[in-house]
C-alpha cells in the first residue's frame, strides 16, 4: 500500500513537471486528486487494512496528498510566471527612452515680416484693413477705374473663377481701398496686406504672392506726404536711415498721377558696386530698386465710393512683399518660401 502511494506520487510529480499549460495541470489535478481521482481510490481501500496500518498508511496518504496539492499550486504559479515573462519579453518598454516632443511649427518669415510692417505703420497712425482673396470684378477692377474693356486688365493676368460669374482671385490688394472707403468716412489711413494672384510663374514670379496696400485720404493730402511715408517705411524696413526714394512716372488707372517708387539699393547703398569694388548684383549696378507702385488716388475713384473729390485728396501705394523679404533677409530663391522646410523657416 505504501509503495502504491509512493508510486502514485512520483508518477504524478513526473507528469506534473512536464505539464506546460494551465489546462493540463488542471486535468492532472482532477485525475489524481479530484473527487473521483486515483488518490480517492487509495483512500477508499484503506478500510481493508488493519487498525495499525490504517493509522500509518492513512497518515502517509494524507501527507502525500497535501504535498501533491502544494506541488500543483506551485506548478500553476510557475506557469503563470513563465507567461508573464513571455509578455514582458514581447512587450517590453524602455522607460529611459526620451519622450516624443510634439512638433511645433514656426511662424513663416512672410508672416513675421507682415507683423513687423504692421508695427511700422501703426506708429504712423495706420489701421489694418482686410478683404477677401476671392474678389468680385466690381471691387478688383470696375470701382478702381478699370472697366471691362480696359487694357489694364491684361497687365494683371487674372485667374477667373469658373462657374462663378464676375469673380476672380484678387490680382492686387487695391480692392481693399474700395471696400474700406465704402464703409468709412475720411480721414482714412489704412494698410491692407495679404495674398494676391496672377498667372505668372518663373524664377522670380509665383502665381501667389503678397502685397501691402497703403491708403491715406484726407483734406490736403499731397505727394509730399506720400514721399515722406514711403521713405520712412523703407528706411524702417531695411533698418537703414540712409535709404532714399525716387518716383518715376507710370500708369495705374486708379491713381493720377501714377508712379513707380524706387529706393536706393540696400546692399550697395546706391553706388552700384559693393565696398570691395565688385558690381552689385541685386540692383544690377544701377543703385536703385523698383519697390512699389503708387500715386494720388484718382478723383473718379473717390467719387465711386461717394467721397467729395473737391474736398478730399489721397495717396495710395502697393508694395510687393515677397521680393522685399528676399532682399532684406538675403534669400536667393522664391521656392524657399513655399517648401515649408522647418530648417529654413526656423532661422528667422
Ligand atoms: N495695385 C497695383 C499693382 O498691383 C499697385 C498700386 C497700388 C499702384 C496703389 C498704385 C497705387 O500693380
Amino acid at each position: 500500500m505504501k509503495s502504491k502511494i509512493e508510486k502514485l506520487k512520483s508518477e504524478m510529480l513526473t507528469v506534473l513537471k512536464k505539464a506546460d499549460s494551465h489546462d493540463t495541470v488542471r486535468d492532472l489535478e482532477i485525475k489524481y486528486l479530484g473527487r473521483k481521482g486515483l488518490f480517492v481510490d487509495i483512500m477508499k481501500s484503506l478500510k481493508d487494512l488493519s487498525d495499525e496500518d490504517k493509522r500509518t498508511v492513512g497518515k502517509l496518504a494524507n501527507e502525500t496528498k497535501t504535498e501533491l496539492e502544494v506541488a500543483v499550486q506551485k506548478r500553476y504559479a510557475e506557469l503563470e510566471m513563465a507567461e508573464l515573462g513571455e509578455i514582458a519579453e514581447k512587450e517590453w518598454l524602455d522607460v529611459t527612452v526620451p519622450g516624443k516632443k510634439p512638433l511645433i511649427g514656426h511662424r513663416h518669415l512672410i508672416s513675421k515680416f507682415m507683423d513687423d510692417l504692421e508695427v511700422i505703420f501703426a506708429k504712423m497712425g495706420f489701421a489694418v484693413a482686410g478683404g477677401p482673396d476671392i474678389e468680385t470684378e466690381h471691387y478688383c477692377f470696375n470701382q478702381l477705374n478699370i472697366p471691362p474693356d480696359h487694357p489694364a486688365r491684361d497687365m494683371q493676368d487674372t485667374f477667373w473663377i469658373k462657374n462663378l460669374k464676375d469673380t476672380v482671385l484678387r490680382t492686387q490688394t487695391s480692392p481693399v481701398q474700395i471696400r474700406y472707403m465704402e464703409s468709412h468716412e475720411p480721414p482714412v489711413r489704412i494698410i491692407a496686406m495679404g495674398r494676391t494672384f496672377r498667372k505668372d510663374s518663373d524664377a522670380t514670379h509665383s502665381p501667389m504672392f503678397h502685397q501691402l496696400e497703403g491708403l491715406m485720404v484726407d483734406e490736403n493730402v499731397s505727394m509730399a506726404n506720400l514721399k515722406a511715408v514711403m521713405t520712412h517705411v523703407l528706411q524702417q524696413i531695411f533698418e537703414d536711415p540712409s535709404i532714399k526714394t525716387r518716383f518715376r512716372i507710370s500708369y495705374f488707372p486708379f491713381v493720377e498721377p501714377g508712379m513707380e517708387v524706387d529706393c536706393t539699393c540696400p546692399i550697395c547703398h546706391g553706388d552700384g558696386k559693393i565696398s570691395d569694388g565688385t558690381p552689385c548684383r541685386l540692383c544690377k549696378q544701377c543703385g536703385w530698386l523698383e519697390i512699389a507702385g503708387a500715386g494720388m488716388v484718382h478723383p473718379q475713384v473717390l467719387e465711386n465710393v461717394g467721397y467729395d473729390s473737391k474736398k478730399y485728396t489721397g495717396f495710395a501705394f502697393g508694395l510687393g512683399l515677397d521680393r522685399m523679404v528676399m532682399i532684406k533677409y538675403r534669400i536667393n530663391h522664391l521656392r524657399l518660401f513655399f517648401e515649408n522646410d522647418l530648417r529654413f523657416i526656423r532661422q528667422f
